[in-house]
């Protein structure tokens, strides 16, 4: 078996420049609009299917790191020092692991997310390309967007989809080191498209994702039917995309994330994140829909919901969800 250390190592060693006293990088949250759920390879991150994203433009995260004197990591989170044993500093330091040039090296890393902490999009993703833009930034690697891609997908899978912006497809790839498994951005543009965050809960979630789909592969008896619906899925949403048709892109984004959380459901034990109000919010969607408003939504691993309709129908959306944040990810 491949070993992250080692993917890392394959990639950066023998590249650079003399390092720099601190590397920046920026990178874009993301929501999948084709789902990634479940892997292959739960070392390399490498997934069972491929998946399609649309990034979030400037929302997203900025990392900067640089070497420390120790004797452990310093890690900072919008300003504020991480604990070591918490949840964020060991994903960090675990990361950074696979590119210390020897034991006993540090560095300090200052993370800051420009996504609303409480808006619901995840920032694991654009963390994790935002910190390998930074490390390359850092060693002057000069790593091209590929590579920076398999590098983030080390971190979190679905920080492979953001190192670019706009739609960017995940190549599931077959290579057992994971070689061909990167992101990489559809040449496709939709100026009028809009999500919206509704968050209907800001509390942890009981079962993270990284758990949840292990157990999905492991118990969950239709999982065995997920990676055609998924290939089926990605080749319409791409057909779609092409032909900028926003009742295609709804129906399949939705469809996906439907049939994703029923892959949850069926798991055992069962992981259910719907709560009443998901359920409510999910009603009002297609109430809406029945009287002729362009929206669907798209769920992740947690209850909040998050919506798909074009700019024209901003204001009727804001009227159903007033708390509503609203994203342009082409600006
Ligand atoms: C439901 O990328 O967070 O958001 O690879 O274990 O870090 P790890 O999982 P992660 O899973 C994201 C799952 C999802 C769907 C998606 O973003 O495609």
């Amino acid at each position: 078996m491949t070993t992250a250390r080692e993917v890392a190592q394959r990639i950066v060693s023998g590249r650079g420049l003399p390092e720099e006293t601190a590397g920046r990088g920026r990178a874009p949250a993301n929501i999948a609009l084709v789902k990634y759920w479940g892997k292959r390879d739960e070392e390399l991150n490498l997934p069972v299917t491929g998946s399609l994203s649309i990034s979030l433009g400037p929302l997203g995260s900025e990392v900067e790191v640089s070497p420390a004197e120790g004797p452990h990591d310093a890690i900072w989170l919008n300003s504020a020092p991480q604990p070591l044993t918490g949840v964020f500093a060991r994903r960090a330091s675990a990361y950074l692991d696979l590119f210390r040039p020897a034991p006993g090296y540090w560095y300090e890393v200052k993370a800051r997310n420009t996504v609303p902490t409480a808006a619901g999009f995840a920032s694991s993703a654009s963390g994790f390309a935002a910190m390998a833009r930074a490390l390359d930034d850092l060693y002057g690697w000069g790593l091209s967007i590929r590579e920076l891609s398999v590098l983030a997908r080390l971190g979190s899978g679905s920080a492979a989809r953001s190192l670019q912006d706009g739609f960017v497809e995940w190549h599931a790839g077959s290579a057992p080191d994971g070689m061909d498994s990167y992101g990489e951005r559809l040449p496709a543009e939709w100026p009028e498209l809009r999500m919206g965050a509704v968050v209907l809960c800001a509390a942890e979630k009981p079962v993270g994702s990284r758990e949840g789909m292990k157990r999905s592969v492991e118990t969950c008896e239709f999982y065995r039917e997920w990676p055609g619906r998924v290939a089926a899925d990605l080749a319409a949403l791409k057909d779609a995309i092409a032909r900028k048709d926003m009742a295609a892109l709804g129906t399949v984004t939705e469809g996906n994330a439907l049939a994703m959380h029923a892959l949850m459901a069926a798991t055992r034990p069962p992981i259910v994140y719907a709560l009443p109000e998901t359920v409510a919010a999910m009603r009002t969607v297609w109430a809406a829909r029945q009287e002729g408003l362009p929206l669907w939504f798209t769920m992740d691993a947690g209850p909040n919901v998050k919506l798909l309709f074009e700019a024209k129908d901003e204001a009727r959306v804001r009227g159903l969800f007033p708390g509503v944040q609203v994203v342009a990810p082409f600006g």
